[in-house]
């Protein structure tokens, strides 16, 4: 079995990586020269636990390989995958499927024999026929199969989500292809993985609904986190009781900043838009990404409140900067929006994350860059996490207190508990919890008209 995929980045990267170590033939295509060079040199271009040995071990084994020549790989594949971009288009909040169709016409004219073109990249329904319907323009003769296979790879934990997902979603319209898309999942099939074989749409739909719905989530425990810090109410003990109950589930009840992210942000708006366009829309969505944007807001807020109403000429340690720990993916973080409201209301801020920082400097200027946690608080007001990276889970509180110039903790991730905060003699702010100390004092919609 030959598989081509086509886009190296964070989800054709892994993708590629993990089928070949199922056995397949891969060839990871990008029209990235760099990319493909580096990655021959065995250089990973992106922070994800665990890819650099499994693509070191497939590549020298021979079963793993980078081009830039699309037209060979796809000539000689059994199955092409298409995972390029399908960013946020500016003008409308759609997906943009410019790079999708692209590759499709490339493709098109590359094709020798029977192929099977499946899409990985996250898409509108629709998208699936739209692809055949290119083919067939461009290459009346084309024997092909196009196939939805979307993706449900978290950053951070991309790897163990391909080899022990809780399912594996297929859209396919013959017999054949539904055959050969088994055999390239064939360790998966063993394991009797779930496999849901349904239409195009229908699997093209279950992507975005799933994304939706875990944003829905985030949003709703962060809304009740409000509601908590307002009645004396703990965020986390609510979750807890809450996810105890099997419909409901413990997973993606954390209160946090937002969430962020390649696919979170950009996937609700473009359900949200694609319902629109069908005249069903979706007001539930809508609201989930109203409330995710003002979300950074709150929590500029809640830091200025714990300053006693203002940060100018103070100085905030800031640890972690991506969007989620164990990844260096900066995009939609939501420290790209706390962190410059603080820079303008007068902070001058120091940061440390342990693997975003070379990524972040273009997009946060300003900020002092520190080699540990405990650097960034030195000559610092207070401390303020934003990501939850494991290493700042057991900071030496008593250190902390020593380094800092008042022993002031926002904890956006709740990692630390608000009774052994102040046991060490922390104020301590955090997320839906610590009712008298966290609930916000000013005026947040003087700051939201300020800032929108
Ligand atoms: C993926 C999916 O494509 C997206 O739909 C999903 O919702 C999230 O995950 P990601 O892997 O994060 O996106 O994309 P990115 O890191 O931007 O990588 C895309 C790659 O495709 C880049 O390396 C780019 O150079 C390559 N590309 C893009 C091509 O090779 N050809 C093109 O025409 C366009
Ligand atoms: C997501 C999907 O989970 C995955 O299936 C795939 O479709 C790609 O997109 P990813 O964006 O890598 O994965 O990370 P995820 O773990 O889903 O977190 C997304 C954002 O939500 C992060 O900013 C995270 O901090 C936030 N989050 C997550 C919360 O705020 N609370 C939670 O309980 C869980």
């Amino acid at each position: 079995m030959k598989l081509t995929v086509i886009g190296t980045g964070y989800v054709g990267l892994v993708s590629g990586a993990c089928f070949a170590e199922f056995g397949v033939d891969v060839t990871c295509v990008d029209k990235d020269k760099e990319k493909i060079h580096d990655l021959e040199k065995g250089i990973i271009p992106i922070f994800e636990p665990g890819l650099d040995e499994l693509v070191h071990r497939n590549a020298a084994q021979g079963r793993l390989s980078f081009s830039t020549d699309l037209k060979h790989a796809v000539a000689t594949a059994d199955v092409v995958m298409i995972a390029v971009g399908t960013p946020m288009r500016a003008e409308d909040s759609q997906a943009d499927l410019s790079y999708v169709f692209s590759v499709t016409k490339e493709i098109a004219e590359s094709l020798s024999g029977y192929t099977i073109i499946a899409t990985k990249s996250t898409v509108p329904a629709g998208t699936g026929t739209a692809v055949k319907k290119i083919i067939t323009e461009i290459n009346p003769n084309a024997n092909v199969d196009v196939v939805s296979n979307p993706e449900f790879l978290r950053e951070g934990s991309a790897i163990e989500d391909f080899m022990r997902p809780d399912r594996v979603v297929i859209g396919v319209e013959s017999e054949k292809a539904r055959e050969l898309m088994k055999q390239l999942y064939r360790p998966l099939y063993l394991n009797e993985t779930p496999m849901v074989f349904v239409s195009l749409e229908t699997a093209e739909l279950i992507k975005y609904a799933s994304n939706a719905f875990l944003a829905t989530k985030i949003s709703f425990i962060n809304q009740i986190a409000d509601l908590c810090e307002k009645c004396g109410a703990d965020v986390q003990d609510v979750a807890k009781g809450m996810g105890l109950d099997r419909r409901i589930g413990s997973k993606f009840l954390h209160a946090s900043p937002g969430y962020g992210g390649s696919c979170f942000p950009k996937d609700t708006i473009a359900l949200a838009k694609l319902a629109q366009n069908h005249g069903t829309p979706m007001s539930i969505v809508e609201s989930v990404h109203e409330s995710n944007l003002q979300r950074p807001i709150k929590m500029v807020q809640k830091i200025i409140d714990a300053f006693g109403g203002s940060v100018n000429d103070k100085t905030i340690s800031v640890l972690g900067v991506t969007f989620k720990p164990n990844t260096d993916d900066m995009r939609e973080s939501p420290s790209l929006r706390i962190i410059p409201i603080l820079q303008e209301r007068g902070a001058t801020i120091k940061a440390y994350d342990p693997a975003g920082m070379e990524a972040a400097e273009a997009f946060l200027p300003g900020v002092m860059w520190c080699s540990n946690a405990y650097q960034t608080m030195e000559e610092s007001d207070g401390v303020v996490i934003l990501t939850e990276w494991n290493e700042f889970r057991a900071l030496d509180l008593e250190k902390v207190k020593s380094i800092l110039n008042q022993p002031l903790m926002i904890d956006l991730r709740n990692i630390y508990k608000p009774n052994e905060a102040k046991e060490a003699g922390f104020t301590y702010y955090s997320i839906g919890r610590s009712v008298s100390d966290s609930s916000s004092k000013g005026d947040i919609s003087a700051l939201k008209a300020s800032i929108l």
